[in-house]
């Protein structure tokens, strides 16, 4: 009998629903984005988020249906984002993957948003073990060693700011609009690294801190201001940008000594970024260990990684009962845990 996960997630501001046949075969990926609405406010506003996933949400699965072919009764399973992210915005996912599993008598597979991203991956190439994971967004830095699927031990991680709320902040000093990442990656193709800024030093091998740098920033553009002079905005987006991944690159990458690494992933919003992508496969080109960089579309929320997992989880039988609640700081570690 043919396995189909029907995945929901919502932990963000993308309301995103995809049906995966098999593990292999992506029925249906529909990603409905709210990214122009919150670049109004320079940020994702979480009220204004969950209000929007209740009006996409009917549509969105509505599409995802059509787009597979299929109809709910041939669904196996229902795979949903419990957490981490925004409580309203999680909640009204999994308020619709919950009414599914009620009314078409569905098992239900929690899934931990981080372990998405990683799994996203397998739409490149199959996870091979040991596997390192370098997961990068606006809410987290950790260095993940994956010894087999659904094993994750996490070796390093961020002890303040995460990796993509720094870009967020440093874009959003200098004006540029919501996601800064994105910004900040444009302009710094123009500029030139003549700003220097300061390297944290965590004493943990594999830790990061990223305030300081974010910081560093925020100080020398008001700096330059209080003296009349001229932020050169592409100069300060290349130094902040070669200065916050040489560092995550730095650190991370003597895992793959130590943990005897075959193959190194890249995972969450920040994997988007053309320098990280570019340094990763230059810095790794001389070892025998293999690089996935996941498309654009996978670097981004959607539900597809969701349903990646979620057809793991289906195979270990990892159901939740109708009474889970969202988890908005589910900890990687405790993904079997809800
Ligand atoms: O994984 P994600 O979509 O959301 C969560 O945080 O879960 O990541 C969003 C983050 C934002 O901080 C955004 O600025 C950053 O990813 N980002 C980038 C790039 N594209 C998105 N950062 C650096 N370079 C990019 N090209």
């Amino acid at each position: 009998m043919d396995k189909i996960i029907l995945a929901i997630e919502s932990s963000c501001d993308e309301t995103a629903i995809a049906i995966l046949k098999n593990n292999t075969e992506l029925l249906a990926n529909v990603v409905s984005t709210q990214i122009s609405v919150h670049q109004k406010y320079g940020g994702v506003m979480p009220e204004i988020a969950s209000r929007l996933h209740v009006e996409n949400v009917g549509v969105v699965l509505k599409e995802a249906l059509e787009q597979a072919q299929i109809t709910m009764d041939e669904v196996s399973a229902i795979a949903v984002t419990v957490g981490p992210g925004l409580i309203g915005a999680l909640l009204v996912g999994l308020q619709t993957a919950k009414t599914l599993a009620l009314m078409y008598h569905k098992p239900l597979i929690p899934v931990h948003h981080l372990t998405g991203h990683i799994y996203a991956n397998e739409y490149v190439s199959p996870l091979k073990f040991p596997c390192l994971a370098i997961v990068v967004s606006g809410g987290n830095t950790e260095l993940v060693v994956m010894e087999n699927h659904l094993s994750f031990k996490i070796i390093g991680e961020t002890r303040d700011d995460a990796i993509g709320e720094a870009f967020d902040k440093v874009a959003r000093v200098v004006g540029l609009p919501y996601p800064g990442g994105v910004s900040i990656d444009k302009l710094a193709k123009l500029g030139k690294h003549n700003y220097k800024l300061p390297r944290p030093i965590v004493d943990s091998k594999y830790d990061y801190s990223y305030s300081g740098i974010k910081t560093a920033v925020i100080n020398l553009v008001n700096n330059l201001h209080q003296k009349g002079e001229e932020v050169i905005v592409e100069d300060l987006a290349c130094s902040f940008q070669e200065t916050a991944i040489d560092l995550l690159l730095d650190k991370a990458l003597p895992a793959v000594d130590e943990f005897n690494v075959k193959q190194v992933v890249l995972a969450g919003g920040v994997s988007a970024n053309s320098y990280l992508r570019s340094q990763i496969v230059e810095r790794l080109k001389d070892k025998s260990v293999e690089v996935i960089i996941p498309p654009i579309w996978c670097t981004t929320d959607n539900a597809a990684m969701i349903a990646k997992v979620g057809s793991y989880l289906y195979e270990e039988k990892v159901f939740a009962p109708l009474s889970i609640s969202a988890n908005p700081s589910w900890k990687l570690e405790d993904f079997r845990k809800f």
